[in-house]
């Protein structure tokens, strides 16, 4: 095994997020697939990452792109095969690479039988229990339970449909019409995604159950979506003003359904499981805003690690950066974990272009929240400053996860023609919001071909034509190149003892500069500002993201690594 990392490897760990569907088609039905995601390791292992984390892979419809689970213990066919998926696995432990899985705790799809069988039963019955019924209000309960909107937009209700058709009685019954059809069941996401009742002794088991299936097919490590809603008010009342949608940031004791301080008990019985077998771990998706609540996921019986979406929401702002790496640093440090640097992911704008705005404070930071075709860019500006943000981040302590493409400098695809547009955002908000496919479109392999390499066919969502200059057979062995910058940073991140986990201090810089220092002898110098900076004393330039102009020095929106 090639640099394999051992001992607590999530503390320190670059992770390559693929998003499966779009990563890489084997079978050249337009959609990325196991076999696909298996010719492209070897790709990731001399990118140099340790680590890949694969977005949902099982059973699905695919109302919101897999995040819709029938079946927690198995793969969609249009993945592949269960059997796939463990020659995966194997393959990427034998290039040296951590493997995390998806697993969705919250909701289910409404394909999975569990839920097939609760809507032909009668209300109160145990098989309504496993997810959330509740009658209606008002005159025939024909208006929702509570006033909970959708993360998707639109009430977060759905009443049980009267066509019974669908949906077969179990055991071959005759269902009873009047009794299955009163209640409404609640869906924080998409009406696909009924919500489970984590209430019930029975989720809990069945989900311990899926974790052990994958733990036991060696997955290495578990990202567990939508971490902060499992558990609901169980008076369900109305939600204040403000409250917001499982997508907003908050929470707390009070809130309806965001961040309850009843869920640590999931994650302290997963964390037990977790225990149960050698180096693996839990990484939760926690949008909540402080870091006191983003600590209690951390004790050391809940999950190893939190994404820290704090970098991806701050501007391209010196002070606003310095802020977000402190209080994120402290807080973590606080309760022992280590911290995960995001810069993008399949929810958000890719950095590229939210940087590339001649204003960098809005849009884009929070799924659903997008910047349309009409906002004025500056490309050139934002793939500089994404790569000046890349060695930042990777010289940040703790651990980073690079969303596919960012190595490639892609940006968000803006102008997807409307009739491509998938993500379940477009519909729920009658057309007002385009959604998330713009960050979702097919990584460009090879400079040419119907798909630019992405597989033997087409892709499921059109790939601009300029992205042939973007792929990575047009970026290898180019110097200065985007793809050869991160090759050349991960590189050094292996090898330097100052990188990774660990310590970090600030040092004075020229004006407008963040000059961060990891010891032993290593800076990461940024210039933010408009002028052109003499670098700090150094011994050696080990690394720029763009080149230096006259004797050394940083221009704008350019970061260097130094030794010193
Ligand atoms: C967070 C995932 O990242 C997102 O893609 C998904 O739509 C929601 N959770 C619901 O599962």
């Amino acid at each position: 095994m090639i640099g394999y990392m051992s001992g607590e490897w999530w503390r320190r760990a670059v992770v390559y997020q693929i998003y499966i569907r779009s990563f890489a088609d084997g079978d050249g039905d337009g959609v990325g697939d196991l076999p696909g995601i298996r010719q492209r390791l070897p790709h990731l292992r001399e990118l140099g990452v340790d680590a890949v984390w694969i977005t949902p892979w099982y059973p699905s419809p695919m109302a919101d792109g897999g995040y819709d689970v029938a079946d927690y213990r198995d793969i969609d066919p249009l993945f592949g095969t269960l059997a796939d998926a463990e020659a995966m696995i194997e393959d990427a432990h034998r290039l040296g690479l951590k493997v995390i899985i998806d697993i969705v705790p919250n909701h289910s799809s409404d394909r999975h039988p569990w839920f097939r069988n609760a809507l032909s039963s009668r209300p109160g019955s145990p098989e309504r229990d496993r997810y959330i019924f509740r009658p209606g209000r008002g005159p025939h309960g024909a208006e929702p339970p509570t006033n909970w909107q959708s993360a998707f937009g639109g009430p977060a209700w759905r009443r049980v449909p009267s066509d019974r058709d669908s949906a077969p009685a179990p055991h071959g019954g005759t269902p009873d019409r009047t009794a299955v059809a009163d209640e409404w069941y609640l869906h924080l996401y998409a009406p696909e995604q009924p919500d489970l009742n984590w209430r019930n002794p029975e989720v809990v088991a069945d989900f311990e159950r899926t974790l052990r299936f994958w733990l036991d097919r060696g997955v290495d490590g578990l990202r567990v979506d939508a971490a902060t809603v499992l558990c609901k008010d169980p008076a369900f009342p109305d939600a204040p003003p403000g409250a917001g949608t499982a997508f907003s940031y908050g929470g707390g004791p009070d809130h309806p359904f965001r961040d309850r301080d009843e869920i640590h008990d999931v994650y302290r019985g997963w964390r037990a499981v977790v225990d149960g077998y050698r180096d693996r771990m839990l990484i939760g998706e926690c949008w909540v805003p402080s870091p006191e609540r983003l600590a209690l996921y951390l004790r050391p019986d809940e999950m190893h690690a939190a994404f820290n979406f704090q970098l991806l929401q701050a501007p391209w702002d010196l002070n606003a950066l310095r802020k977000v790496i402190d209080s994120s640093v402290a807080s973590m440090a606080a309760v022992g974990a280590p911290t995960t640097w995001v810069l993008s992911n399949h929810d958000v704008t890719r950095h590229a272009t939210r940087y590339a705005r001649l204003d960098t404070t809005g849009g884009g930071v929070a799924p659903g929240d997008r910047a349309g075709p009409d906002t004025p860019l500056d490309p050139p500006t934002g793939l500089r400053r994404a790569r000046a943000a890349a060695l930042l981040m990777l010289a940040l302590p703790g651990s980073a996860y690079v969303y596919q493409g960012d190595e490639l400098g892609l940006p968000e695809v803006l102008d997807l023609p409307e009739s491509v547009l998938q993500d379940p955002i477009w519909t729920r908000t009658n057309h007002e919001e385009r959604g998330r496919d713009g960050c979702r479109v097919p990584i460009p392999w090879e400079r040419d071909g119907p798909s630019f390499g992405f597989g033997p066919g087409g892709s499921w969502l059109p790939q601009p034509a300029s992205w042939g200059a973007l792929s990575r057979a047009a970026q290898t062995g180019v110097r200065g190149s985007t793809l050869e910058l991160y090759r050349a940073a991960l590189a050094i991140r292996r090898e330097h003892p100052a990188l990774g986990d660990g310590g970090m201090r600030w040092h004075d810089g020229e004006p407008g500069t963040l000059v961060l220092g990891r010891e032993p002898g290593f800076r990461c110098v940024v210039n933010f500002g408009p002028a052109t900076v003499p670098l700090p004393v150094h011994d050696r330039v080990l690394l720029t993201s763009d080149p230096l102009t006259g004797a050394a020095e940083l221009p704008p929106d350019t970061a260097a690594w130094l030794a010193t």
